[in-house]
């Protein structure tokens, strides 16, 4: 996998960059780079090996604080096909389903490769992560993604183009995953066989974004009797502003953006002691299924022009992290 993101600036390497009232801008290195902006030009080699978390002046004397981005800085602003799952779902999401190091994940779908870069951060060298993402403009933008941020695309990550429901079963051997995260709009559809890949003990983690999804999908899990019981979570983070004496919570804060449910899969044939109830109503008449479209659940839909710009910045961004890595030609473009 890819080089440790600290020690001096390198040609290659992506420079948050603060400057002037607080504006940030975000570059990459190259030999012959320049920022320009009305304040004047900041030369690349003005930063080139001198120590991340540095303050360099360009041409006119405005002074830049130079930083690497943290993951979670990428991540919020990183091209987007789909929305992503934020810093705080995900940190939630790696302790909940317990991503280790050396851990078989599998995510559906792959979006816009937020937490395909988090997964395989938790899950290391060793570890091996399959994304399954059933819009191929959407791998797209998500392989540029994982490419801008790690330099290179992971030996141990692949993405497959398909619905999990036909591709998990080619892909993987039943029981030899460890780990599945679901983030989709109708996730209970793959529950099954999401049950024959895991393997025993082994966890399945679905992020919704409402309440009704929540519900459909913790009582699709318990129906099959394959599961422990599920349990479900938010997460709400609230910042602090802390200056002198004025210490309190931020005016505003991201309140929403989804719930967490997870269950452990049950060895072939075991049913635990404690679970005696079974859900009330786990099944659904075709008038239900009718309500779970994207507009009904208040998911909004990229439109394809906005989609294949965003493929194209995506992949300007990967192609301009080659190119100043001094690797190989630019990739393909979509249209
Ligand atoms: C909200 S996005 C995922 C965002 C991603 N987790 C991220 O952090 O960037 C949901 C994705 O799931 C994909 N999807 C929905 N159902 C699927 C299925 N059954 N199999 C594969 N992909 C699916 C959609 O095309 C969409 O790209």
């Amino acid at each position: 996998m890819i080089g440790r993101p600290s020690g001096p600036f390198r040609v290659g390497d992506r420079v948050q960059l603060t400057g002037p009232k607080g504006r940030l801008s975000t570059i990459t290195l190259r030999e012959d780079g320049e920022l320009h902006t009305h304040h004047g030009v900041l030369r690349h080699t003005a930063l080139i090996g001198q120590p991340d978390g540095s303050v360099v002046a360009n041409s006119a004397g405005h002074e830049y604080l130079a930083l690497r981005p943290l993951l979670r800085d990428f991540v919020m602003s990183m091209p987007r096909g789909a929305a992503i799952v934020y810093p705080k779902d995900a940190a939630q999401i790696l302790a909940e389903a317990d991503v280790f190091p050396g851990a078989v994940v599998v995510e559906a779908g792959v979006g816009s490769g937020a937490l395909s870069l988090w997964l395989l951060r938790a899950a290391g060298p060793t570890g091996r992560l399959l994304s399954f993402e059933r819009r191929p403009e959407f791998a797209d933008v998500a392989r540029a993604n994982v490419e801008t941020y790690l330099g290179d695309t992971p030996e141990n990550w692949d993405v497959v183009v398909g619905d999990l429901v036909e591709a998990l079963p080619a892909t993987a051997a039943p029981a030899s995953v460890d780990r599945v995260i679901l983030d989709m709009l109708a996730p209970w559809e793959c529950i099954e066989v999401v049950a024959d890949a895991l393997t025993p003990g082994g966890v399945v983690l679905c992020y919704v974004a409402t309440a009704t999804q929540l519900s459909r999908v913790a009582e699709f899990i318990r129906g099959t009797g394959l599961f422990t019981d599920p349990e479900a979570s938010e997460t709400m983070v609230r910042g602090w502003h802390v200056e002198g004496l004025a210490v309190r919570p931020d005016h505003r804060m991201i309140a929403h953006t989804g719930f967490l449910v997870w269950a452990r899969r049950l060895a072939p044939g075991a049913v635990p002691p404690e679970v005696k109830r079974r859900a009330s109503k786990s099944s659904y008449g075709d008038e239900d299924v009718e309500l779970w479209t994207p507009g009904a659940v208040g998911d909004r839909q990229i439109t394809d022009k906005n989609l294949r710009k965003r493929v194209r910045e995506a992949q300007r961004a990967a192609d301009g992290a080659r190119l100043a890595a001094g690797s190989e030609a630019p990739g393909p473009v979509v249209e």
